[in-house]
């Protein structure tokens, strides 16, 4: 059984260390009567499987196809595009990025082991034209990503896609991924006899990266999806603890909830490492999507990445208002540390460089950045990964969503819900059909567009 190797270390958090800010022992002890009530709501709903993105870690029935599928496509395609927005894209886009860095597709087949994988992700015209003309269209599978089945971008892009390649090729280069009975695009599917995967009913897109939402591209860029699976089930045994101290997600869930009742309402995540950057987008939309749902219920994620954000955001972070959290995640083992060569070490700007490496420099910026905090008596978090692989990403997605899910019971909030993005929707579609703007707003006054 695999075991779940990531570390929470809250020290920076506490008043202890960092003073009047930090959270007293009597504030801990305060968390848990709230949280303790958190886990009784959700553990009833994971008891009676109400949860679908609980059951997803060991459910082998969509696990195995899924992964079947990315497999086929690794073999058979060149490249993989996503066409698919939000939820439908972000798990998969950062674990493909998370596993293959930034340069991965300048490899040759040979030493990338699986297909390219696009995300284009947005509707924007500029960035679907270039890449539809920068790959060969003959040796490209296109995965149509909808939980829906009728969301406007998503659809617009494969109605592009089916006009380049022609109804007859589309159906041996398309796979569409949708709600297994409802939709459009499942409709659709059937009448075109299209292969197709499920995405469970009951799992929202942005909780969907260990469907085959996420599962089907991690495992056609060549990563080992299962070890994906396998590190989220080892975090799930841990978030299923009912004891604070031992559960991370409940851990995590309480000491945001209980910062932002102290004004504390942006919410930051700040990874030292480039590889994951993309995360960093993947939590912002699961964090905002799935909790700012009223006045009260709503803190703001902001993603940062480190060493780049010290020549940046850091500078807000340390002096700017008090009304921020912030959760580094540290990568112990780089998957390939750069030496640098003692070269001028003659040259004290120099020495202190020489016969170190990229990566014990970029460490010892993070614990600088996290003890410079904490100094300034400005609260942090530590999530410590060994590496970044398939298990410990498994770990991080699982632990996030589970960590949402319980904070979303601590705002008395549904986290699963988005009803604030219908309204954007509705007022599109009424545009895209040449309707007038529906809803009342006074007219614009031209003295405020300036030409
Ligand atoms: O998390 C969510 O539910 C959303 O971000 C959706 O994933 C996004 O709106 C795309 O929806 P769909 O998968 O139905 O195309």
């Amino acid at each position: 059984m695999t075991r779940s190797s990531l570390v929470l270390d809250a020290n920076d958090a506490l008043a202890a260390r960092i003073g009047a800010h930090g959270l007293s022992a009597s504030d801990l002890d305060a968390l848990s009567p709230a949280a303790a009530r958190a886990w009784e709501a959700l553990s009833a709903r994971w008891g009676r499987g109400e949860l679908g993105f609980w059951k997803l870690p060991s459910d082998e029935a969509i696990q195995a196809p899924a992964i079947a599928v990315g497999e086929e496509l690794a073999e058979r395609f060149e490249n993989v595009v996503v066409l698919g927005i939000g939820g439908s894209s972000l798990g998969a886009k950062s674990a493909v990025a998370a596993l293959g860095g930034p340069f991965r597709d300048l490899l040759p087949r040979e030493r990338r082991q699986g297909a390219r994988v696009f995300f284009p992700d947005n509707s924007d015209p500029d960035t679907f034209a270039s890449l539809l003309d920068c790959i060969d269209l003959g040796s490209t599978c296109f995965l149509a990503i909808t939980k829906s089945g009728g969301t406007a971008e998503t659809l617009s892009q494969l109605m592009i896609v089916r006009e380049r390649l022609g109804e007859s090729r589309l159906a041996q280069q398309l796979v569409a991924i949708t709600d297994p009975e409802t939709g459009a695009l499942r409709q659709l599917a059937r009448e075109q006899g299209w292969r197709t995967l499920p995405v469970p009913p009951d799992v929202g897109g942005r909780y969907s990266v260990l469907s085959a939402v996420g599962l089907t591209p991690i495992a056609a860029a060549g990563f080992d999806a299962a070890a994906l699976c396998r590190g989220a089930a080892a975090m799930r045994r841990r978030c299923e603890s009912p004891t604070l101290r031992e559960n991370p997600a409940l851990l995590l869930a309480a000491i945001h909830h209980a910062f932002d009742r102290r004004g504390r309402r942006v919410h930051v995540l700040f990874p030292y490492s480039d590889a994951l950057r993309e995360f960093g987008d993947w939590f912002v939309q699961l964090w905002a999507e799935s909790l700012g749902k009223s006045e009260e219920a709503g803190p703001t994620p902001l993603r940062a990445v480190g060493a780049t954000d010290q020549h940046s955001l850091l500078q807000l972070l340390m002096e700017g208002p008090q009304d921020k959290l912030v959760t580094f995640l540290a990568v112990e083992e780089p998957v390939a540390d750069v030496a640098i060569p003692p070269v001028w070490s003659d040259r004290p700007a120099f020495e202190l460089l020489a016969g170190r490496s990229l990566g014990g420099l970029l460490d010892a910026e993070r614990r600088g950045t996290t003890a410079a905090l904490a100094q300034a008596g400005r609260p942090s978090l530590t999530l410590r990964l060994p590496r970044v692989d398939a298990q410990a990403l498994g770990e991080l997605y699982f632990l996030w969503e589970a960590a949402t899910a319980f904070a979303g019971t601590l705002y008395g909030v549904d986290p699963f819900d988005q009803p604030g993005v219908e309204a954007s929707k509705r007022l599109t579609k009424a545009l895209m059909a040449g309707e007038p703007m529906p809803g009342a707003l006074p007219p614009e006054d031209p003295a405020f567009v300036l030409r």
